[in-house]
């Protein structure tokens, strides 16, 4: 007979509270940069100013405690994954990291990916999403009752990392209205362009796209910055926007996406920012990259204070925090 009495399993301070709603986000998926109006801008970037100034005084709090991440990586990342996880830590939560490389878990047994989120969503509250195909992470949104978060789906989108470039454009220059915009590289089959200049297109920006001819910003996205009525110019060489260029946005060419690799092999030097380039640039302006660089930013502009492209993935980890509590209910 049981004489001792049980400690209850949890006191009423372990409770999580009911969610916040006040910016539009709690619960909901992000797929895709137009689900961001100025005033959701605004909002997250608020909240990311203060996950900043938290993490700088303090390392972190206990806003997601209880609560679990899985992140899902079909492709390769650093940034993006060790930055969820970063953030999802500073803020009290855990995570399930599946992005070791797929070959570990079930996806190499043939699983489909609407059945690993079925399973996912039993274990945690949100999914962080990368797959190499366009439109996985609205697949899997439809699938999981739980929020889905886009991480990159193939050349389609990459909406935190959009969000975090327009945040550290704006926290860099104090402003995104009148700034001139260069994107220089693979326009084609980078996502971060793709969403970065759709985000874009809710400010007076004037635009200039920088790749060879057969990595052109896609016609879709064209047409949208077109309609939005931008001051827009395309080129070939960076040395026809260096000396304008408020923000000079560099990518990699994204091998991945090639079907033929010699193709690959023609444009993968194209361009190359040294500091002879950057002796003509601005005194006051900002070299970005998502990063990995593979050769197109010299190591030597790293010195430059120009160079904003280390301060740009520290960001990632703010911008990260704001989302997860925003969708969480928690901000
Ligand atoms: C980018 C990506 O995965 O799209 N990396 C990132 O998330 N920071 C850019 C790239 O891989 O070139």
């Amino acid at each position: 007979m049981l004489t001792q009495s049980l400690e209850p399993v949890f006191s009423p301070d372990d409770l999580i509270p009911p969610p916040i709603n006040n910016n539009g986000l709690t619960g909901r998926d992000i797929i895709s940069v137009s689900q961001f109006d100025r005033d959701k801008l605004s909002y997250i970037f608020g909240r990311a100013r203060e996950m900043r100034d938290m993490v700088n005084c303090i390392g972190g709090a206990g806003l997601l405690k209880g609560r679990v991440l899985t992140c899902l990586f079909y492709e390769p990342s650093t940034r993006t994954s060790s930055s969820f996880i970063a953030a999802m830590e500073r803020l009290g939560g855990s995570v399930i990291p599946i992005t070791q490389g797929v070959q570990f878990s079930s996806i190499s047994k043939g699983e489909t990916l609407a059945d690993t989120v079925r399973t996912l969503e039993q274990y945690s509250d949100v999914i962080v999403l990368r797959h190499p195909e366009e439109g996985a992470a609205q697949t899997a949104a439809d699938y999981a009752a739980i929020p889905v978060i886009n991480a990159g789906d193939g050349p389609g989108e990459h909406p935190t990392q959009a969000l975090l470039d327009l945040f550290t454009i704006r926290e860099e220059l104090g402003r995104v209205d009148s700034l001139k915009v260069a994107m220089v590289g693979d326009l084609r089959y980078g996502r971060t362009v793709h969403s970065l200049t759709r985000l874009l297109l809710q400010y007076d920006v004037s635009l200039r796209f920088v790749s060879p001819e057969i990595l052109r910003l896609p016609l879709t996205i064209m047409n949208q910055v077109i309609d939005a009525g931008l001051n827009v110019r395309e080129t070939h060489d960076v040395a026809d926007v260096i000396e304008n260029a408020d923000v000079l946005y560099v990518t990699r060419v994204q091998k991945e996406r090639f079907n033929d690799l010699a193709q690959y092999e023609e444009v993968r030097d194209q361009y190359e920012i040294t500091p002879d380039l950057m002796a003509r640039a601005k005194a006051k302006m900002i070299v970005m990259h998502p990063l990995p660089r593979v050769g197109e930013i010299h190591y030597a502009v790293d010195q430059d204070p120009r160079a904003a492209y280390f301060r740009q993935v520290r960001n990632g980890m703010y911008i990260r925090m704001a989302l997860l509590a925003a969708v969480l209910g928690r901000a």
